[in-house]
């Protein structure tokens, strides 16, 4: 099969998802040889649109786990936004180094049933959102490199047409994992929302334009009149470090995985029946 385009997709409101996105939708550009273009689907606009990918386009689409499956506000919208027509794809999540539990079957699943052909999948370790204590710098050199055999694997089963579709660990449908605190009993924040440091902040307005749910007032960046999904886009992204979390719930349960999860965890990476 002669891959025409090479389209790199990614909802990534910290930047790893981007990143692996990119850094194997580049090695896949340069094996088959086809160019390559990039989407962000980090803006609730960019998410109002149906992108459609013919047979001869070769989707990356990165996303990160939340709760060890895809992000449940933004999922409707990529299930919404991304066709294909027996598109191969390669399926890839990035999660902070507790693990990935079924989110990468729910990706495989939710592109498989929207008309794509995944080909290879996989889950790479990037730095926590919530702390750099976990996983802090990845995906680093050493996972760029995985990701790079990975995408060489596949750009090659797919040129000589021995890839075909996949299946990964994981129950698609599984239950979301319950957040912990430091006292081992479920963490509840749903509710919290990023505060403003008034003595740093100068309203630029980095922070509303970065949230992906357009949560946060332009005008008056204290207010936070929508849902949060707390992925943190607006704390690194706000280049005066003005914003952060207080909620106890949240630090208890952020308290909790600086304890249990530091110990670095492998990548996985799947792939189709190369016949
Ligand atoms: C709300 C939320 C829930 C998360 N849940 C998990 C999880 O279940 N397992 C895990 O290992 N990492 C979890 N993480 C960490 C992210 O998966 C990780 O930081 C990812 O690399 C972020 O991707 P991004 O930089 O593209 O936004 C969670 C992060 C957030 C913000």
């Amino acid at each position: 099969m002669e891959i025409k385009t090479v389209r790199a997709l990614w909802f990534s409101p910290t930047g790893n998802a981007e990143r692996i996105a990119v850094a194997a939708a580049r090695t896949l550009s340069e094996r088959f040889p086809a160019p390559m273009d990039t989407l962000s689907l980090n803006r609730p606009e960019a998410r109002k649109h149906e992108y459609a990918f013919t047979p001869t386009d070769f989707v990356v689409f990165a996303c990160p786990v939340y709760a060890g499956r895809l992000p449940n506000k933004i999922l409707p919208d990529i299930k919404a936004c991304l066709r294909g027509d027996n598109t191969p794809a390669a399926a890839l999540v990035t999660f902070g180094n507790r693990a990935f539990d079924n989110a990468l079957a729910e990706l495989v699943s939710v592109l498989t049933d929207n008309g794509f052909r995944v080909v290879g999948a996989g889950a790479v370790v990037g730095e926590h959102a919530f702390t750099d204590k976990l996983g802090g710098g990845r995906p680093g050199v050493t996972d760029l490199r995985a990701l790079r055999t990975f995408a060489e694997t596949i750009a090659d089963a797919v040129r000589n047409g021995t890839a075909s579709g996949m299946t990964v660990p994981g129950d698609p449908a599984a239950p979301y994992y319950v957040p912990k605190g430091a006292d081992g009993l479920p963490a509840r924040f749903l509710k919290a929302k990023p505060k403003v440091d008034l003595s740093r902040c100068h309203n630029c307005g980095t922070c509303a334009r970065a949230c992906p749910m357009g949560a946060i007032d332009p005008g008056n960046v204290s207010d936070v009149p929508g849902t949060c999904i707390k992925c943190q886009a607006c704390v690194s992204r706000c280049t005066r470090r003005a914003r952060f979390f207080d909620d106890p719930a949240f630090l208890s349960h952020v308290a909790m995985l600086e304890r249990t999860f530091t110990e670095p965890k492998e990548n996985a990476f799947f792939y189709g029946r190369l016949t």
